[in-house]
């Protein structure tokens, strides 16, 4: 977990875009992290809508047990989700080479995915997790000024913003108040880029997604941890008695929720909780899973009380605003994150 150093696989991975002169009516986009989970499934909505992608990312893996599994699934991710697709190999803290980037590439949008996307990591490289969150999107912001071509910024926050629920489903409104490192960075990100906004008239848009599961995670969320624990006949831990709830969002949901406020004039300057819109317990999640491993064994332990107790957000705003509809169940998403597993054995 402790190593961050990034994969060096950039120059196979690097192509030019084919057919790149757009209608008028078709956007631009670059997206910064748009290697990852939840990037790559974006840059297949916006394609496959016919809009220009180009991604620019690290390709950072923050865990080290996980290696070669990231290396396996970012092919996967690049070759059946982004073919073609141009990428710009470099890091959002390189003013450089981040400004060089925009101004070859002219984006109208951009989409900024570029952090350490994970609590647990977060606190435990503190410092890392604030120089990437924070100096690495005052870089961002600072490129974005020094162009006129940038109309809009959707930033991916999160939501242990709002720190344990006190109500749900929590709605944009819930009051934020971070207990961690990932919570804190995200908030203060959502402060940086409205009084960016303010103070440059670029347009933002802010996103708060939870607990997105799916195929080609390696970020090792508790999702995750139970699918591959039941791959590998392993029991599943589920702290506090199986009873913590979250927000369990298939990627290709969380992909069409960004793709919408992305495109949507009317989420300028909006803040939006993107989600399935259920709580479901680890419990229900280890019951539907016991559906394809009969065999499944769960231990309990004590709850961890580092993490917010959180639970259903409240979609509305999206459904009412940008036409936002989650398709997956925790079911149908399981099902699909099965198959394509059992189709991807390595
Ligand atoms: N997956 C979730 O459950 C979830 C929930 C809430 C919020 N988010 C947020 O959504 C965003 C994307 O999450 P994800 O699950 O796709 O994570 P991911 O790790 O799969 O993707 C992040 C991408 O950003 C890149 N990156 C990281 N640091 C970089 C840097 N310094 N410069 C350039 N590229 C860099 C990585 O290489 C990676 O491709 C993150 O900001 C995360 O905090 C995710």
């Amino acid at each position: 977990m402790e190593n961050i150093s990034p994969i060096q696989i950039k120059p196979e991975l690097k192509t030019e875009q084919p057919g790149s002169e757009g209608n008028g009516q078709k956007q631009k986009i670059m997206i910064i992290g748009g290697a990852g989970l939840i990037g790559s499934r974006i840059t297949k909505k916006l394609t496959d809508l016919g809009h220009e992608v180009v991604i620019y990312d690290k390709f950072y893996n923050f865990i080290e047990s996980e290696r070669d599994k990231y290396v396996f699934y970012l092919k996967r991710r690049l070759k059946e989700l982004c073919p073609g697709i141009k990428i710009v190999y470099g890091d959002i803290r390189d003013d450089v080479n981040l400004l060089k980037a925009l101004q070859e590439n002219r984006p109208d949008t951009i989409i900024h995915l570029a952090q350490i996307p994970l609590a647990t990591v977060s606190n435990k490289l503190s410092s890392e997790a604030l120089d990437i969150n924070i100096n690495g999107l005052t870089s961002l912001i600072k490129a974005i000024g020094s162009v006129d071509f940038v109309k809009r910024l959707v930033y991916s926050s999160s939501s242990f913003v709002y720190g344990h629920f006190k109500y749900a489903p929590a709605d944009e409104n819930h009051p934020t108040n971070p207990i961690d490192v990932y919570g804190g960075t995200k908030l203060a990100g959502e402060d940086i880029i409205k009084g960016f906004g303010t103070r440059f008239g670029i347009d933002y848009t802010i996103i708060r997604p939870s607990a997105v599961y799916g195929p080609t995670d390696v970020n090792l969320r508790v999702s995750q941890i139970f699918v591959d624990n039941a791959f590998n006949g392993r029991d599943l831990i589920m702290e506090g008695g199986g009873e913590a709830c979250l927000d369990f969002t298939y990627v290709d949901d969380i992909a069409q929720g960004f793709t919408l406020a992305a495109l949507s004039p009317k989420a300028k300057n909006e803040v939006f909780n993107i989600t399935r819109g259920e709580g479901r317990t680890l419990k229900e999640l280890s019951d539907i899973l016991r559906q394809y491993f009969p065999n499944l064994k769960t231990i309990i332990k004590p709850a961890d009380q580092t993490r917010p107790k959180r639970g259903a957000l409240d979609i509305t705003k999206a459904r009412k605003i940008l036409g936002y509809e989650p398709k997956y169940s925790l079911e149908d998403g399981i099902k699909e994150y099965v198959a394509y597993i059992k189709n991807h054995q390595e």
